[in-house]
């Protein structure tokens, strides 16, 4: 697991191992938790004493056979199959019959990473958001394989660490990073037909939509090689459903190595050698931007209820939590009116002919028989 999770796990009180394979990364952990820890006794959510105890109670090793007496081992490892299929044969040939194994996986399918196992049944997805710490909502994940006993075991004890824990399906990017793709995506549309430029979309989406950061600002806080690669992991992983195509705008970007705040550059220039951009603040195209990325959004939202991949409440928590939308996606389709989300997707789909938009069965039989999400 990584430094965040370990300091979430003692905070409550578990013993902690921290495991990496390079002791340089075990003593990066260790100078990121002295850094979590001091930050937690500035603003006096701790004192000395208990940031004692905490540490007393993670261990940094480097011998997985003390995995022994785990209950729990959650895997935060390079995201690679094969390697982390080979690490939970290890793991499953030290650990008790009982212990759960869970992979904090982003990208890869929890069945196929518990096909390695003896015992598939105990294996389940437990997806953090980061920076762990701060961040409430934990997405756990049941592959075919995982037992109900697994499930109800693994939720309590991320439960028991004050988290917000969701249930979602083994499909393509859970709940967060499926439903959230089109905040990135509609907007790169948006900037690269030329109706607004990436200032103007940002002001839209912040003071217009209400979003905490507006879609490029964010991509740029991301980086521009990370978000790429999520939207392509899910466009490839749903069978290159056009929905989640992704832009060659920010491709170029991440080639060109303008990866955003943390190379200098992205969307945005952060060396302050180029005139700052300003956006064009026109209402009705603001109004414009964020009806038609919010549609969107709420497609992907429905979409997400439809196909089982979770409940509306889990929805609503998942990206209200997970990603601070200023309110549930379900709740706002039933604010602005669940016929007005299908109008206005239709009116997209019939000026491109783009299957992009085409509205979610779900919300359509909803605006004919006039119901609402909550
Ligand atoms: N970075 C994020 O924002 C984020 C968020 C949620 C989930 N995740 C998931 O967490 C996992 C790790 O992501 P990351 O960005 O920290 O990856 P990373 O590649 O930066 O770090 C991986 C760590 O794993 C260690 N490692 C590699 N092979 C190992 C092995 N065989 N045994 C033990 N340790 C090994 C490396 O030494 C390194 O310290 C991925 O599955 C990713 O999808 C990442």
């Amino acid at each position: 697991m990584g430094s965040g999770i370990a300091q979430v796990a003692a905070t409550y009180g578990c013993t902690v191992k921290l495991f990496d394979t390079r002791k340089e990364a075990l003593d990066i952990s260790q100078g990121k938790l002295e850094k979590i820890l001091s930050r937690l006794i500035e603003k006096g959510r701790i004192d000395e004493a208990k940031k004692e105890d905490i540490q007393t109670l993670i261990s940094y090793e480097e011998d997985m056979a003390s995995f022994a007496d785990c209950d729990l081992v959650i895997e935060a490892i390079i995201e690679d199959l094969d390697i982390k299929q080979a690490v939970f044969q290890q793991v499953e040939s030290i650990v008790s019959k009982e212990c759960i194994i869970a992979s904090n996986t982003s990208s890869l399918s929890i069945a196929s990473l518990a096909s390695v196992c003896e015992k598939p049944e105990r294996f389940i997805g437990i997806h953090f958001f980061n920076p762990v710490p701060l961040m409430k909502l934990v997405e756990v994940i049941p592959a075919v394989q995982t037992s109900s006993d697994t499930l109800k075991r693994a939720k309590a004890i991320i439960d028991s660490w004050e988290k917000l824990t969701v249930v979602a399906k083994d499909t393509p990017g859970f709940i967060v990073n499926k439903v959230a793709r089109p905040f990135y995506s509609e907007a790169l549309r948006i900037a690269e037909e030329g109706i607004a430029d990436f200032a103007t979309i940002d002001w839209a989406m912040k003071e217009i939509g209400g979003f905490r950061m507006g879609p490029f600002k964010l991509m740029d806080f991301i980086g521009n090689d990370v978000n790429y690669a999520v939207t392509e992991s899910v466009f490839q992983a749903f069978y290159y459903d056009p929905r989640y195509k992704p832009a060659f705008t920010q491709k170029r970007l991440a080639e060109a190595g303008y990866l955003g705040r943390k190379s200098g550059r992205g969307y945005y220039d952060y060396a302050t050698t180029i005139e700052p951009q300003h956006p064009d603040m026109d209402e009705a195209l603001g109004q414009q931007i964020v009806d038609r990325i919010l549609a969107l959004l709420i497609d992907e939202a429905a979409d997400a209820v439809m196909y089982g991949i979770a409940s509306v409440e889990d929805v609503e928590t998942a990206m209200t939590k997970g990603v601070n939308y200023p309110k549930g996606l379900l709740a706002w389709a039933d604010e602005i009116g669940v016929k007005e989300v299908v109008s206005r997707l239709d009116r997209l789909y019939a000026h491109y002919h783009d299957p992009r938009y085409r509205c979610c069965g779900l919300l359509r039989s909803m605006a004919d028989d006039g119901r609402t999400f909550h």
